[in-house]
């Protein structure tokens, strides 16, 4: 083998082990032994309203929206939050969010009605592929809301729905979202940025219209790297290629979401590079009970970065608001699912009564998901392929359990389910679970949401 070849497969071979690292057992103990510090009133919950539910954790919430926005606040002059109502639609959520003073992040004219509905003042509108009766209510709502454009044809749509609408107060605030280089399949998404500046003077110069901001989002960052990376795309840009008339219009620049929650991802081993690989030869591959994870930096580090690049772009950057659209780091741990153990096939194998449409997806397959018995305490795992009750080999919650075993009637607590998932949810089979508001002292059912009201609980 030729050197070249031989150094190829040794930087292929540490790319594969150094993707994702075993999860550390302490910090897998930690976090059990935290929920079980709560075990009181998770199998309260249970007890008083019956399973499945959702448990909505609203001092969970409270306390992920308060060090979020500490660790930017103690960082940026100006910065505004946003939480993006699709990672988790529950209206309970945004209710909390809008009474702390936040705004909200919807992307579809439904989230924007339910924004409406709650007196939130402060609504950014964004997402592909608007349509006119959406463009609509954000125009008659122009007062509330901040429409970032994802096209050209957008704004022409909008220019044309306007001109319909005849005179009337006040402008449409608008920002442009725009997408980078290194987005690849999301080009979808917004306009590339050699494309803003035209867009934004077209913007200026659209009657009732008033461009004020940039918009841009990245994902899943398990740190800053690609927002540092766009915010330097960005500044480098509207130094050079934004007119000095722009840069008196710019009011904020919004950087997205996708912060990784702290814990980092926890993945099963099927889902690792390796595991992807050994599926590919053989897709019925059997994977032990290990556990594995991508680390995630926590949230004071990216805002220490992002602060500093933003700082270090100078004008106009470092004037502006900073919006931010948090959605999964803020939803994460305000939602656990609560089942009730139905059946036991075998010592090794139960079904609830709850499946994975209360998920919307196969989740538990693809990400590690710790299942505790809270009838049956322990901070041991012991393997137990834990079943949901829908006529699907998929519908599965986990291949082990933290517990003494399990049995029939035994409550089972499969935690921070906040995000995307109750925004997926399925009535398929089974009815939609109801959920529960624990406010930190007192537990109340939530009113179903519209067009979700099941009456059907047999
Ligand atoms: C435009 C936009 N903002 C914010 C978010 C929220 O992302 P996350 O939940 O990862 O923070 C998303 C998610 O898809 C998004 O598309």
């Amino acid at each position: 083998m030729t050197m070249g070849l031989s150094r190829f497969f040794r930087s292929a071979f540490n790319a594969i082990r150094n993707r994702e690292k075993a999860l550390p057992g302490t910090l897998l103990e930690e976090h059990v032994r935290s929920l079980l510090a709560r075990r009181d009133e998770f199998l309260r919950g249970a007890s008083e309203f019956g399973t499945p539910q959702y448990f909505f954790d609203e001092p969970g919430l409270s306390l992920s929206l308060a060090r979020f926005e500490e660790a930017f606040s103690g960082r940026l002059k100006r910065f505004r939050l946003f939480y993006a109502v699709k990672s988790n639609s529950f209206p309970g959520i945004s209710r909390h969010v809008v009474e702390k003073g936040h705004g909200l992040d919807v992307s579809s004219g439904r989230e924007l009605s339910m924004a409406l509905s709650l007196g939130c003042r402060r609504i950014l509108f964004s997402g592909p592929g608007k349509t006119d009766d959406e463009i609509r209510a954000a125009v008659t709502h122009r007062d509330r809301v901040t429409l970032l454009l994802d096209s050209r044809g957008e704004l022409e749509r909008l220019s044309k729905i306007l001109l319909a609408a005849g005179p009337s107060d006040g402008v449409v605030r608008v920002g442009i979202r725009i997408t980078g280089k290194h987005h690849g399949k999301w080009e979808k998404f917004g306009v590339p940025l050699e494309d803003l500046g035209p867009l934004f003077q077209k913007a200026m110069s659209t009657p009732g219209v008033d461009p004020q901001g940039i918009q841009f989002h990245t994902s899943w960052n398990l740190n800053p790297e690609a927002q540092v990376r766009m915010i330097k795309a960005v500044g480098s840009y509207v130094r050079k290629s934004l007119p000095e008339s722009a840069w008196q219009r710019l009011r904020f620049l919004d950087i997205g979401g996708g912060y990784w929650q702290e814990r980092g991802e926890w993945l099963n081993p099927r889902n690792t590079l390796l595991g992807h690989l050994l599926r590919a030869f053989d897709p019925d591959r059997e994977f032990t009970l290990r556990h594995y994870y991508r680390p995630s930096k926590p949230i004071a580090h990216f805002a220490g970065e992002i602060s500093e690049a933003i700082a270090g772009e100078g004008r106009p950057l470092r004037d502006l608001e900073i919006w931010m659209e948090p959605g999964r780091w803020i939803s994460t741990p305000s939602m656990h699912i609560l089942l009730r153990v139905v059946d036991k096939k075998s010592d090794d194998v139960v079904i609830t009564d709850g499946g994975i449409n209360l998920l919307g997806w196969e989740r538990p397959l693809e990400e590690f998901i710790p299942v505790i018995n809270l009838t049956r305490p322990s901070v041991r795992e012991i393997p137990m392929r834990i079943f949901g009750s829908l006529c699907t080999p998929l519908d599965i919650w986990g291949d082990s359990l933290f517990g003494e075993g399990a049995s029939p009637g035994d409550i089972l607590l499969i935690p921070d389910q906040g995000a995307y998932t109750y925004s997926l949810r399925q009535s398929f089979i089974k009815p939609i679970a109801r959920v529960i508001r624990f406010d930190g002292s007192s537990l109340s059912e939530a009113e179903p949401e519209k067009g979700h009201e099941e009456t059907d609980r047999l």
